[in-house]
């Protein structure tokens, strides 16, 4: 426990009840308890003040609950404007109809301010403390999105999107040299121009890239050090094409593989891992592939049911994504109940070996699960950054006693009775 006097004055204690996740998973709960920050970071959780922390300000949350900030370890930013509409096609087809003819409107900065706006004010309110995001590929309007976010507060890596083939005229950039040189251009304006605000190379996905646009990227992912984002295995008519796009590779894992593009190099996140085969888990656990399950995006588009818990079992990093606009919302506890509640079908349906999920494995995929891409984020542990939330659930009015665990759970099936009380990315208050 260490005190620097002459920084107390950002440094603070948060009181209520606390409920995170240790690294093994197990759920920590101390009710009345004492959250402490210092410089950004968590001091520590106790049930009795230290004397050393006494002379810090202390915020009294009441009867209130404080919890990890939560990531969403993969959403489209420019697709939150058609959230909850056309979900009636499958993944190819809801693409061609909805997302590129909506994606490419980004080109009118004007438009992408009014919509950017929208979006970064939903996200700072929302549960997510962090988020890996997809823009599209407009340099000027991802910049401008990287501008928004930084100003939010959030913590975020944010993919300008490559795509050289199979997309509509008006998205399809010219050559894959122009796409890999206008990365580069945007690169350099924003590699560390932001405290909070990251660059992630974001090739779309397979069928949307050439070959010569993904060996570009991976050189530039590896020029520059930074993190790699795209989708795999979301779709069985998707998983086809790309076997005949890439006839000479063993599986879609292996592909984004051979071009250095799957965690090799650098720390990769592959969103919805649907229908992958034991072949490709081992390579995601040997590449520490970061899987990103987005439930409500998969039950959407008809996708399928990823096996979340084989890929536990293997050890593998999960996170959670809502995948808007796949997913029709932003909200993170709506997309640890679709967690939950696909897992129930997995096993019921599919394969009766693998158990369900639970609110303890929902709860840490949502905050430690996706946190732990951005270091040590998502937990009260020792050292880890601040990023809390302070929710009022005085919306459910109980006659019983109701653990503090109960009642995050029970918000997790009703989320609009999860009022944001408070707010805290690295221990600033956002909200
Ligand atoms: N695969 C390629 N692009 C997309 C996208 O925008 N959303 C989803 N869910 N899958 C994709
Ligand atoms: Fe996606």
């Amino acid at each position: 426990m260490i005190l620097l006097k002459n920084e107390t004055n950002k440094d603070f204690v948060l009181k209520g009840n606390i409920l995170y996740s240790s690294l093994d998973g197990n759920l920590i709960s101390m009710d009345g308890a004492f959250l402490v920050c210092l410089n950004q970071k968590v001091a520590g959780v106790f049930q009795m003040l230290p004397s050393i922390y006494e002379d810090l300000e202390i915020r009294d949350m009441g009867n209130r609950l404080i919890i990890p900030g939560m990531t969403d370890i993969h959403i489209h930013a420019p697709q939150y404007t058609f959230r909850g509409l056309g979900m009636d096609l499958e993944l190819i087809q809801w693409l061609e109809t909805n997302t590129f003819p909506e994606e490419a409107k980004y080109k009118d900065i004007t438009y992408a301010k009014n919509a950017y706006e929208i979006f970064v004010e939903d996200l700072k309110n929302s549960l997510t403390t962090r988020a890996c995001v997809y823009a599209t590929v407009h340099n000027e309007a991802t910049i401008l999105l990287m501008d928004l976010l930084e100003e939010s507060g959030l913590c975020t890596y944010v993919g300008r999107v490559n795509m050289d083939r199979n997309c509509s005229e008006e998205l399809c950039e010219e050559s894959s040299k122009k796409s890999a040189m206008e990365t580069e251009d945007w690169i350099v304006a924003v590699n560390g121009k932001y405290t909070n605000t990251k660059p992630i190379i974001t090739p779309r996905f397979l069928p949307s890239c050439t070959d010569d646009l993904m060996n570009r990227l991976s050189e530039l992912s590896q020029k520059y050090k930074l993190p790699v984002q795209s989708h795999l295995s979301e779709n069985l008519e998707e998983i086809t094409w790309v076997k005949e796009l890439l006839p000479d590779s063993k599986n879609y894992s292996t592909a984004y593989d051979d071009f250095g593009m799957f965690g090799e190099y650098e720390p990769t996140i592959m969103a919805h891992c649907v229908h992958c085969n034991q072949d490709e888990i081992e390579l995601m656990k040997k590449r520490n592939v970061f899987m990103a399950h987005c439930p409500s995006s998969n039950l959407n588009l008809s996708s399928g049911i990823a096996p979340v818990r084989k890929y536990l079992d293997a050890k593998l990093q999960v996170a959670l994504g809502t995948d808007v606009a796949g997913g029709s919302s932003i909200c993170m506890l709506n997309t640890m109940a679709h967690a939950i509640q696909v897992s129930k079908m997995y096993w019921r349906l599919i394969d009766q070996s693998m158990k369900p999920l639970g609110f303890q494995e929902a709860f840490y995929l949502a905050t430690l699960g996706g946190g732990s891409f951005f270091g040590k984020v998502g937990s009260f542990i020792e050292d880890y950054e601040f990023d809390a939330l302070v929710l009022d659930d005085k919306e459910i009015r109980s006659m019983g006693k109701v653990s503090t665990s109960e009642r995050v759970e029970r918000l997790m099936y009703d989320p609009k009775s999860a009022l944001v009380y408070e707010k805290y990315v690295k221990g600033q208050k956002l909200v």
